[in-house]
């Protein structure tokens, strides 16, 4: 029977979604089932099913979602007894020495907020589409990134994912060693008595 992973994000303008599509697409070629679902209805499935689990999160001035560190409060015993992962996406991490998990200041501030340890952690670039924002996000972002020196255009669209990266963390997750259930061990061991 394939393992079954879960993919559960937090996003605001879809490209957290779209991540966790592209994860599940490596994923499912590796002979991995994946159920992908937004955060907010993740409580709502038997979680105990899953034998990896990894919730992605964007970054919106400054902050993951609320409902992130809630759900992980909210099931710490579950995610410590299984493979597990979670993955910021921010337009800060365009820079490349604001990339990495231990130097992505919004990665490394959440991880100081929550008592959970992700075995795989991930920082992605998000994606700019100043289009779509109403005329005040636009005006807030633009500035920023011209404090940043990044594109200032209302017109852009402008994709910072590196692509290759998200099939990187793809492997690495189905490599993750599975957390076997406890007593399953023992009631598999043919020496025991
Ligand atoms: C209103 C707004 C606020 C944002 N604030 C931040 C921020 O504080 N820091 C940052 O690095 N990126 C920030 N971003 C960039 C987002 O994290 C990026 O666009 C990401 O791809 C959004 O992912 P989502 O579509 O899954 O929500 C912001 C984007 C918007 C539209």
């Amino acid at each position: 029977m394939a393992h079954h992973a879960l993919l559960a994000y937090s996003t605001t303008d879809g490209h957290t979604r779209q991540i966790c599509e592209r994860l599940k697409f490596f994923m499912t070629a590796l002979g991995q089932q994946v159920t992908l679902v937004p955060l907010e209805q993740a409580s709502a499935l038997n979680l105990k099913q899953f034998e990896r689990i990894v919730i992605g999160a964007s970054i919106r001035y400054g902050h993951h979602q609320p409902q992130v560190a809630q759900f992980i409060a909210r099931h710490q015993a579950l995610l410590e007894g299984c493979a597990s992962g979670f993955f910021s996406v921010n337009i800060v991490a365009r820079k490349p020495h604001k990339s990495q998990p231990d130097s992505n200041p919004y990665l490394k501030k959440f991880l100081r907020q929550i008592i959970w340890k992700p075995q795989l952690l991930a920082v992605f670039a998000g994606k700019l589409n100043y289009p779509a924002y109403g005329w005040l996000d636009r005006q807030m972002i633009r500035l920023i990134m011209l404090i940043t020196n990044g594109p200032t255009d209302p017109t852009m669209v402008v994709e910072f994912t590196d692509w290759a990266q998200v099939e990187a963390f793809a492997h690495a997750v189905c490599a993750l060693p599975i957390v076997e259930a406890p007593g399953l061990a023992a009631a598999e061991s043919p020496g025991l008595p």
